[in-house]
Formats: structure tokens, C-alpha cells, sequence
């Protein structure tokens, strides 16, 4: 089975072939059209110059991930496409743009949940994770732990109530100069920092949910980097990166700890754009080893938002009957 998917949800266009042979998933194209270097300016995603590069560029990207798959439009089965969560006026170029492909061709079309297809990233993996499993999605928009009993079906078992970790980054890094989006650079820079520099605040919160709070955190270190730069201190940008990547990794662990004492499940799998950084790989990778826990983590090239991992989301979704209706829409809110 072929499926061509979109994902338009924030500030990538993204389209891709995906092909389900055996059991397995593979991709023939993935194609990622940034618009980064638009929105650096403005140091965040303005919405609606996004809406307008996706319409500008949806088109040609489809064409160059058919071209590159080999594939033509009458050889796709299923259109995967990200209905939600994003911002509106993306997800709708995106939505629109499938749905027009999905009548004109004859081809049914699956609506994917961003979040679901972040995890099924990892089903590209050589071995790739099987349900029930816990997973941990943190990206620049979100922060979720979930319960995931089978391939579509997730509940929410913790989340963020403020800024998502991978804003948290992206904000500290940008006050430390560092260009939007910063969370790479703070990962490549906390490298050669003293992680014991700086005593920074736990994100996770001091009950037994599962939820983490980053905004706390965000504006001790905002605090501290202009607290240094008044006095007319040099920023020790490597210190502060190791200090706050600590403070996260640590957070992280806790409540992933809490998490598998109250489910006790045998798997993790970790995805989104922060499952990037080389000191959350390790150090989950590290925890999950001394608890006897599988381990699953994307290749990084899919750990960013991309159309391959709503493909393969959307071969599950379609194998268990979700198909979008003729008034299928973009939906902003994040509800599974
Ligand atoms: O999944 P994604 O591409 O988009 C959203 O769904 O939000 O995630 C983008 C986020 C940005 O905040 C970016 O700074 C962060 O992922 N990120 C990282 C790393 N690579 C990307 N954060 C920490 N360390 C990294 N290596
Ligand atoms: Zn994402």
C-alpha cells in the first residue's frame, strides 16, 4: 500500500510517499520545505506569513515527493494529512490542499493527529516499537506523556500546563542570542558546560500527576542571563545550556519514573523535535537500560516534523476504518 501524506501544522510544508510492504514501512520520499529562515527574523512562528509560504511552495513539494518516489498520483491508495493540533491557518492549507487531491483522484483520505505522528516515527526503525507502550512527545508545541494501547489508540497520561520544552529552549536560547529555533544549538553548546554551574528549577511538577511546568524554569534563567549581563559579565553560554539541559533531563526522568512505577509498562518510545537532543537520548536511554525498560527513539532526520511519520500514522489509522468525511476540517486544539 502507497500513501502520500502532508503535514503542514506549523512552519514546515512537508509531503511524502510512504510504502507498506510485509508489515514493514518504508519511506520513497520525504520532503521538508522550511520556512526557518522566514520566521528567524521575527524570533518565533508569525502565522499567518506561515499560511502563505505553505500555499506558496504545497504544491511543487508534491510534485518532487511523487517525482522522488517514483510514484504516480494513480498508483497512491491513501492521502494522510495533519488535521491537528497546529495553527489554524496552516493545518488548513494542508487539509485543503489533500482533500482537493483526495476528490479529484478518486483516493480516500485519513486525517492524522500531529502528536500521534511523531510517535509513529519510530515504526521506520530497523526494530521498530509495537503496543502497548508509554510514549514521551516533546516538541516545540508540545510536552505529552501517553498511554498507547494500540496503534491508535492514546490516552494522555501527563502534559505540559505552560510552555512546551522544546519553547523553553528555544526562548532561554534565544535570549542568550542564539537564533530561533535555538533548542540544537543549546544541545550542541551544553556539551562543553558544567552542568553543576547554575542550580536551576525542576519543570516537573510537586504532585503525583504527570504534568510539567516550564515557565518557572524559562524565567529563572531569562532572570539569571540578564542578572549576568547587568553586571557586564561575559554569558557563559555553555554553562548555562549544560545547567538548563540538566534541569530538564532530570524533570524528564522524574516523571517518566513516577510513570512506569504506576503503569508498568515494558516499553518507551520517545519522539518529536526535542527527541533530538543528544543528552535527553542518552540519559532516557541510560534509565530505561537500569529499569529493564525497551527503549525506541527515531533516527534524528524524523525526529523533526515531517510528512513520513504522518504516512505511517495514517496506514494505521486507515486499517482501522478512520476515513475524512467531505466536511473533514483543520481543528487547533491538541484532544486526541
Ligand atoms: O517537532 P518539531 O519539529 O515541531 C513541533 O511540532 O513543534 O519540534 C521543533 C522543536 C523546536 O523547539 C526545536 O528547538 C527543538 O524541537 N529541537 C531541539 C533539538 N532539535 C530540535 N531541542 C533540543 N535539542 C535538539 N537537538
Ligand atoms: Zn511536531
Amino acid at each position: 500500500m502507497k500513501i502520500l501524506a502532508f503535514e503542514s501544522s506549523c512552519d514546515d510544508t512537508c509531503a511524502s510517499v510512504v510504502e507498506e510492504r510485509n508489515g514493514k514501512q518504508n519511506i520513497l520520499s520525504n520532503i521538508v520545505s522550511s520556512q526557518t529562515d522566514i520566521h528567524a527574523e521575527y524570533g518565533g512562528v508569525v502565522p499567518e506569513i506561515a499560511s502563505r509560504a505553505h500555499s506558496a511552495v504545497i504544491s511543487a513539494i508534491t510534485y518532487k515527493a511523487l517525482s522522488d518516489a517514483k510514484t504516480a498520483i494513480s498508483d497512491i491508495d491513501v492521502i494522510g494529512v495533519t488535521n491537528r493540533p497546529g495553527l489554524i491557518g496552516s493545518l488548513l492549507v494542508g487539509v485543503n490542499f489533500a482533500k482537493s487531491l483526495a476528490v479529484s483522484n478518486g483516493i480516500p483520505i485519513v486525517p492524522v493527529h500531529h502528536i500521534k505522528g511523531h510517535v509513529a516515527a519510530n515504526y521506520f526503525s530497523e526494530t521498530p516499537p509495537k503496543p502497548p507502550f508509554i510514549a514521551l512527545v516533546a516538541s516545540g508545541g508540545h510536552t505529552s506523556l501517553l498511554k498507547v494501547d494500540s496503534y491508535t489508540d492514546f490516552a494522555t497520561i501527563g502534559s505540559t500546563r505552560d510552555d512546551a520544552i522544546g519553547e523553553c529552549f528555544d526562548k532561554i536560547a534565544r535570549v542568550m542570542g542564539i537564533p530561533y529555533p535555538g533548542g540544537a544549538e543549546v544541545d550542541r553548546l551544553a556539551s562543553f558546560g558544567d552542568k553543576y554551574a547554575f542550580d536551576f528549577p525542576s519543570a516537573a511538577i510537586r504532585d503525583d500527576s504527570l504534568d510539567f511546568s516550564f515557565s518557572g524554569l524559562k524565567t529563572h534563567a531569562i532572570n539569571l542571563i540578564h542578572k549576568i549581563e547587568q553586571n557586564g559579565q561575559d554569558l557563559p553560554v555553555n554553562d548555562i545550556s549544560a545547567s538548563l539541559t540538566d534541569s530538564i533531563v532530570r524533570s524528564v526522568e522524574k516523571k517518566l519514573e513516577t510513570a512506569f512505577d504506576r503503569f508498568r509498562y515494558g516499553s518507551l518510545v520517545f519522539a518529536g523535535g526535542v527527541s533530538a537532543n543528544s543528552h535527553l537520548r542518552k540519559s532516557i536511554a541510560d534509565f530505561c537500560t537500569a529499569r529493564e525498560i525497551s527503549f525506541f527513539v527515531p533516527d534524528k532526520r524524523l525526529c523533526g516534523d515531517n510528512a513520513a511519520m504522518i504516512g505511517a500514522q495514517a496506514f494505521y489509522e486507515y486499517l482501522n476504518g478512520t476515513r475524512g468525511c467531505n466536511d473533514m476540517n483543520a481543528i487547533p486544539s491538541e484532544e486526541l
